[in-house]
Formats: structure tokens, sequence, C-alpha cells
């Protein structure tokens, strides 16, 4: 897990905004509407669950049900309906009020959203103190954990597979700045929030940092820093404005570590190499040397224009000035032709392709801040 840049500890890391969240779930203020639809889907409305419920079919939270733990509280794999669903269960640390909104964003958020590439919430129970939010179960868990650091006798993530959830990624994206309305800036996209089912197909979770984003002629939202550090925008880092384009930094940041199968920030690794964009930093502006961004885990098992075009779209996605950044309707093109290419190829057994890909021409002259890298340098400027 990445540590949030606004304090060390994970518990308390986060910063809050009063102004954003209800008092209580059923207190609505705003609610974005999904377009095409005139009131939210009232089908799939999460259930209420007793906390005596959720210990019985996760046997009293015992810890060999236990499958991961993150900044806000364990994770346990329960079964539901007599062993018919199996569910995930988040059972946060609440810190005082915090935590509760965070809860409350998370259970508003996911009741109205629904859509193929974000993770259905099948329930919450708010007993007593007690805040548990129980999702649908994704049997491969997170990202994170099939691209970094994975042992000799796993099978990393092929260059399709790859392809295959940053497209997926890029649709819940899509689904929560294009269809929702007001937007949702997600804010909190990374490696560990992006889940995946049996097929590898991707899910974004945790909506708890999730904002409705600007209505009217407003371009931005104001907000207190919050977010894990080094995927977060540096317009958002330094001054609190939080736009879409925030989240299109952050998608930046993950489809480089798709691409590399390094973190964003990885202390484990020598100076110099610590940051992933200061790192890739001499390689992405050289069309020449993409090749040595490639993840070593591929053994070379890519085509080199895809993975060209690839780096391109990070490229861009990392553009220090927020308002060149793409928006995640053209990203979500670019990355679907680039899967679509990468599947007829692979049909044609390696003919050679005679299409040209979307306008994501690679950049020169990527330039990073000296200020920037001096704290982890985190961005490169077109
Ligand atoms: N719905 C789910 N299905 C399967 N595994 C899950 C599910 N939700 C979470 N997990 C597992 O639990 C781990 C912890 O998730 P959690 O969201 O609490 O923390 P995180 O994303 O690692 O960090 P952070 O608290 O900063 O978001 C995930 O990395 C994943 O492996
Ligand atoms: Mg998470």
């Amino acid at each position: 897990m990445m540590n949030c840049f606004s304090c060390t500890n994970a518990k308390n890391f986060r910063e809050y905004d009063e102004d954003m969240v209800p008092r209580s779930i059923h207190d609505t203020v705003v609610s974005p509407r999904v377009s095409g639809q005139k009131n939210y889907q009232k089908t799939n409305v999460a259930r209420s669950f007793t906390l005596k419920e959720l210990a019985a079919i996760t046997q009293n939270f015992q810890e060999a049900n236990l499958i991961g733990e993150g900044g806000f509280g364990k994770v346990y794999k329960g079964q539901l309906d007599c062993g018919m669903t199996t569910v995930a269960i988040k059972q946060l640390n609440l810190e005082g009020l915090q935590g509760n909104q965070e809860f409350i964003v998370e259970v508003l958020m996911l009741s109205l959203l629904h859509h193929p590439n974000l993770v259905n919430l099948i329930g919450y129970c708010t007993d007593g103190d007690q805040r548990l939010l129980v999702y649908e179960y994704m049997p491969m868990g997170s990202l994170e954990t099939h691209l970094f650091g994975i042992g000799p006798n796993k099978e990393p993530l092929s260059w399709r597979t790859r392809l295959k959830i940053a497209v997926g990624a890029a649709r819940g994206l899509q689904f929560l700045h294009c269809k929702a309305n007001p937007p949702v800036i997600y804010r909190d996209l990374k490696c560990s929030n992006i889940l995946l089912d049996d097929d590898f197909n991707p899910k974004l979770s945790d909506f708890g940092l999730a904002k409705l984003g600007p209505v009217g002629d407003n371009t931005h939202v104001s907000t207190r820093v919050m977010g894990t550090y080094g995927y977060c925008a540096p317009e958002y880092a330094m001054s609190g404005k939080l736009t879409l384009k925030s989240d299109i930094y952050s998608f930046g940041v993950v489809l480089l570590e798709l691409i590399t199968g390094r973190k964003v920030i990885d202390r484990s690794k020598k100076t110099g190499e610590q940051s992933l964009i200061v790192w890739a930093h001499p390689f992405l502006s050289n069309k020449r040397k993409h090749a040595q961004l490639a993840d070593p885990m591929l053994g070379g098992r890519y085509r080199n224009r895809c993975l060209h075009h690839a780096i391109a779209i990070a490229v861009m996605c990392l553009q220090d000035d927020a308002t060149f950044r793409p928006s995640i309707d053209d990203i979500a093109v670019a990355l679907e032709y680039l899967l679509a290419q990468e599947d007829s190829s692979s049909r044609t057994s390696g003919a050679k392709s005679q299409t040209h890909a979307p306008q994501v021409s690679p950049t020169t002259n990527v330039k990073l801040d000296p200020k920037i890298q001096e704290r982890g340098g985190y961005y490169v400027s077109v």
C-alpha cells in the first residue's frame, strides 16, 4: 500500500473537507445523475446488514478470512446467501468523524453509480460505532499484487492483459467523468484500488475520496489535498485545485506502472530510481529508449509500436499543465484501439498492420520541474 502524502501514518494521513459530504447516508445534498437516466437506478440498492450477520458470515472476523488491509481497516472474505455469494467486507477503523465521512461518500457513490468497471457495493453496516462495507468479491485481488514484486512461481501479467486492464480502468473513469452528471472526480486512482475478476477485468474501488465535480461555469472545485503520494497531480498537490484532469494524471501514473512493472514510489530502490517518474524521464522523451521502460518480466513479448503508443498516452496524461492532458474519452479510444490492434495482430500471427493509431504521437522535450524533482519528482512537462 502506498503512503498518502499528508502524513506517514496510514491511519490519519488524509485531510477532509467538511463541505463535501452529507452527514448521513439518507441526507444527500447533491446527487449525480447518469446521462440517459431520469432517476437513479432504484434496483441494486445497497442492503443494510447487522454486525451480527456480518460476524456470522466471516466466522467472527477470523484471521483466516482476512484478505487485505489498507489505511482504513481490514478486509475479510465472507459467504452470503447460504454460500451462493462471496463478498469482501471492509471493517473501517473509525477515527472520529473523518472515517464516517468517507464511509458515507462511499455508500452514496456506489449506491448511485453502476458500471461494469466499478466495484459493486452490496451493503453496509452502521450498528453502533461500527462502519462496514460489503462489496462484491473480486477473486484476483488488486492490480498491485499482480504487478509488483511477484515471485518466481507466479506468471507475470502479459502485455495484452495490461492493456485490457488499462482499457477497463479508463472505461470506469470515463463513466465517472462523462456519464455522471455532475461528473465525479475519483481522486484515488492507483493500482491497489483497481480490483480484478477471474478474467482480469478491472473494477475501480474505494470511492471514499470521490468528489462531485464542478458544475456550471466553474472549472474546478477547491479542496484540501487528499489522495496517495505519487499518484497526485502536481497542481492538486500544491494548490488543492481539483479537476477531472487530476484523475488523468493519476491514470498516467497507473499506465506507466503497467508498462514498467515499477511502483510510482519505491523506497527499496537505490537513489535516483525511487521515483518512477524521475527514473523514467530520460527514456520517456526518447523513442529509441522506450524498450528500456518495458517491464523486464514481459521478456520483450510486446509489439514495439504498441509500446510507443502506450508510452505516448502516459506522457500526455502526465503533463504538468492540466489543460493539455487528454480527456478520458480520448484516452479510452486510444487504448481500445491499441487493444484491438493487439488482438488482430495475434490473430494474424505477427502480420504487419497497415492502419494508423489515433493521434497520440510521442512527445519530445519532456522536462522535469526541478522543484518537484526535489520533492520526489513526479511530473513531466512536454
Ligand atoms: N472487493 C474486494 N474483493 C477482493 N479483495 C479486495 C476487495 N476490496 C479490497 N480487497 C483487498 O484488500 C486490500 C486492501 O484494500 P483497501 O482498499 O482496504 O486498501 P488499499 O487500497 O490497499 O489502500 P488504501 O487504504 O490506501 O486505499 C486490497 O489491496 C485487496 O487486495
Ligand atoms: Mg483501496
